[in-house]
């Protein structure tokens, strides 16, 4: 008995893939009438039509509700903290430590702090924050009218602190036992130091070890202001030439010219009692005189 399955050759199987591709007989490509395909093609193009449109929707209502002026994750930190300079450290503890006596060791102290305060520059200051400012009031900008849609800084400038500004004396008292030191408060976005009705924050230096060591001590500006006009800040990108406002103390240091001191910024809301963080509202640090 022949075989069931007749065997087919090469070229049957060639000619019937033919019949399969067009099929004359019953007007068929592939397997459907070209009125199929048309519909089936068009039923995918409106398929990736609405996918794509969705998805071009999604992206562009994400990137709608993200404004880069304002960051959605911020810091959990609200209050802001406080640092000193120069920032010389010695196993995590800050210690302003020099010899009045050697060059290199008070240059290095005086060199610090021309460094820190180069943004500072009074010239730089007055080309890059020309906003006349009113002090003693926040400056609160709802709307982007500086210049390249940004949000006006006010100028702070070197000269402010006086004789600690470095301008008169390059050495920032380094050469003697009357050093200098800068208080700067970090940048929290949106913060204000108080209410709305309070006084500006203000920097408040206390000796906590070594009082007979310290004569007395003076502030630039006075009275150690941090004007409200520097709040609130609105972020790198809205204002991209803001400057921490600064407070410079200068200590008269005398008899061992050591002493350990702490420096608050004072302001309702400003927190100074977190134990997880030393640095929140206040820093505390050794200060040295060698001879
Ligand atoms: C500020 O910058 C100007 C120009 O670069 C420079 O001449 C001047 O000495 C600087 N002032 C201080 C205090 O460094
Ligand atoms: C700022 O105030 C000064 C003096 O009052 C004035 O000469 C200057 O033109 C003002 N600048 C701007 C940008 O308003
Ligand atoms: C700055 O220092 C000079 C010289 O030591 C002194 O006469 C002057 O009173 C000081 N200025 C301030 C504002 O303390
Ligand atoms: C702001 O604080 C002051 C003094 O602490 C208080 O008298 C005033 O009622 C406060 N205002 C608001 C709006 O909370
Ligand atoms: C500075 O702090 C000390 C100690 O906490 C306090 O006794 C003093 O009244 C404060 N001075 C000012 C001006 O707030
Ligand atoms: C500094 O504080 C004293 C006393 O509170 C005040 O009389 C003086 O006007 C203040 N100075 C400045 C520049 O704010
Ligand atoms: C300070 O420098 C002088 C001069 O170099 C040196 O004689 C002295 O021992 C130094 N003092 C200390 C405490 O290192």
């Amino acid at each position: 008995m022949a075989t069931l399955k007749e065997k087919r050759t090469c070229g049957q199987r060639c000619q019937d893939f033919g019949h399969f591709v067009w099929n004359s007989d019953d007007g068929t490509f592939m397997g459907r009438t070209p009125e199929k395909w048309v519909y089936i093609s068009l039923y995918y193009v409106a398929f990736y039509v609405v996918m794509t449109s969705l998805f071009a929707l999604a992206i562009y209502v994400l990137m709608y509700t993200i404004n880069p002026y304002t960051p959605d994750y911020q810091d959990r930190l609200k209050s802001p903290g406080v640092m000193v300079w120069p920032d010389t450290y010695n196993d995590e503890v800050l210690e302003i430590t020099y010899n009045m006596s050697e060059k290199h060791s008070w240059m290095k102290m005086s060199e610090c702090l021309t460094h820190f305060l180069k943004p500072y520059n009074d010239s730089t200051q007055h080309h890059c924050n020309i906003h006349n400012c009113t002090s003693g009031k926040y400056f609160f900008q709802h709307k982007f009218d500086g210049p390249k849609h940004t949000k006006w800084s006010c100028p702070f400038y070197q000269s402010t602190l006086g004789n600690c500004s470095g301008i008169d004396d390059p050495t920032f008292g380094y050469k003697t036992a009357q050093p200098c030191v800068i208080i700067k408060m970090n940048r929290v976005i949106n913060f204000l130091p108080n209410n709305g009705t309070g006084m500006a924050p203000y920097v408040n230096c206390t000796v906590l070890e070594g009082h007979e060591n310290v004569r007395g001590h003076v502030y630039y500006p006075a009275n150690g202001t941090m004007d409200l006009s520097y709040f609130p800040y609105y972020g790198k990108l809205a204002q991209p030439t803001y400057v921490n406002p600064l407070v410079a103390v200068k200590f008269d240091l005398i008899n061992q010219r050591h002493a350990k001191i702490q420096c608050r910024v004072m302001s309702k809301n400003i927190a100074y009692q977190n134990i997880y963080d030393p640095y929140e509202g206040k820093v505390d640090f050794y200060l040295t005189a060698l001879s």
